[in-house]
């Protein structure tokens, strides 16, 4: 019977050799050692053997071919598993540092970049960040701003107006594009308490034949401080603080005495460039009695000033760009320079 335990152990080693994976060997490990496994049969035939000292010397072979035939599986198993793991992860495997030429990231417009760094300095200023809506009515883009039914400023204005839509219809009638974002000023008034330190950035329209300079759709970004003695100066000095925070410490800015219904005294302000040539930027003065008084304030008690200018028109000065109607083509090729 030990020869035969020896063969078989032999054999098991040599099955054991062969597996060819871990389910493949989990297979063997029960034929071999499993209750009902070649192990087991001689494990039974043991009694049958005449001699004690028989008994005692085949369990032994027995015992020991065991023990080899249970090792063997144990290195196999591990052999097995380290190979299917190192194949496994090759399969898997990423190429961090390869390069797929597929997705581009695209960034925000030029304009909308101009409206954040807008946005980003006045912040930087101490103000706060305030919207309104694009279809606006008579009341807010003109009675309120000082421009009653016959003033002669309403003309400079190129209205677009819109058809009578019972849900924005206010108690004067017509309802329009805002021709500027002016009217939000009243409409902050309306909803906050002074002291009030806003900046209104949106889109307004005005109807325009698309040139290298105009558009009938283009935008701008409003200014309001309302607070007790609030001056010229106040003014002035905000205006010089945004142009160096926007465009650096080497441009200059300048009011020159101008007219706006909405502000008294009004002017309109310059920048200087390094290179001593003046840009003209925007409007401002300081708010006009009539206009805090529609915004539900009273101007023995408060004053302030607003300002108003063109955030496309930044946006062309920061890039060097000729033509206007670039900025709106949506041309991917022109776009993506910015
Ligand atoms: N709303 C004016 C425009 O569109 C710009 C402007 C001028 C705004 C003077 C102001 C201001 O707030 O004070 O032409």
């Amino acid at each position: 019977m030990i020869d035969d335990v020896i063969a078989a152990r032999d054999r098991a080693l040599q099955q054991i050799d062969g597996a060819g994976s871990l389910d493949a060997l989990v297979a063997l490990d029960t034929a071999l050692l499993g209750k009902r496994g070649a192990f087991a049969d001689f494990k039974s035939s043991l009694a049958s053997l005449p001699t004690v000292d028989e008994k005692k010397a085949a369990g032994q072979a027995l015992n020991e071919a065991t023990q080899v035939v249970s090792a063997a599986l144990e290195a196999r198993r591990e052999g097995l598993t380290t190979a299917e793991r190192a194949v496994q992860l090759e399969r898997e495997r990423i190429d961090l540092t390869e390069y797929s030429g597929k997705s581009r990231r695209g960034h925000a417009h030029l304009v909308t970049q101009a409206w954040e760094r807008l946005e980003d300095v006045f912040i930087g200023l101490g103000f706060q960040i305030a919207e309104g809506p694009e279809v606006e009515t008579d009341f807010y883009n003109f009675e309120a701003l000082n421009m009653p039914r016959s003033h002669p400023a309403r003309s400079g204005f190129d209205t677009m107006f819109t058809d009578y839509s019972p849900s924005c219809r206010e108690a004067d009638g017509s309802v329009l594009l805002r021709t500027h974002t002016s009217p939000v000023q009243i409409r902050v008034m309306e909803t906050i308490e002074p002291p009030i330190y806003m900046v209104m950035p949106g889109r307004v329209f005005r109807r325009d034949t698309p040139d290298s300079s105009h558009m009938p759709v283009f935008h701008q970004i409003e200014g309001l401080v309302i607070d007790r003695d609030i001056t010229m100066a106040h003014l002035a000095g905000t205006i010089d603080a945004f142009t160096k925070a926007f465009f650096g410490g080497a441009f200059e800015s300048r009011l020159r005495p101008n007219y706006f219904p909405f502000t008294e005294p009004s002017a309109e302000f310059d920048i200087l460039r390094p290179d001593g040539t003046w840009i003209e930027l925007g409007g401002c003065g300081m708010v006009h009695p009539n206009v805090l008084r529609a915004g539900g304030l009273d101007p023995e008690e408060w004053s302030g000033f607003a300002f108003g200018f063109g955030i496309d028109r930044m946006a062309r000065e920061r890039h060097g760009i000729d033509d206007i109607r670039e900025m709106f083509s949506n041309d991917i090729r022109f776009i993506e320079q910015f």
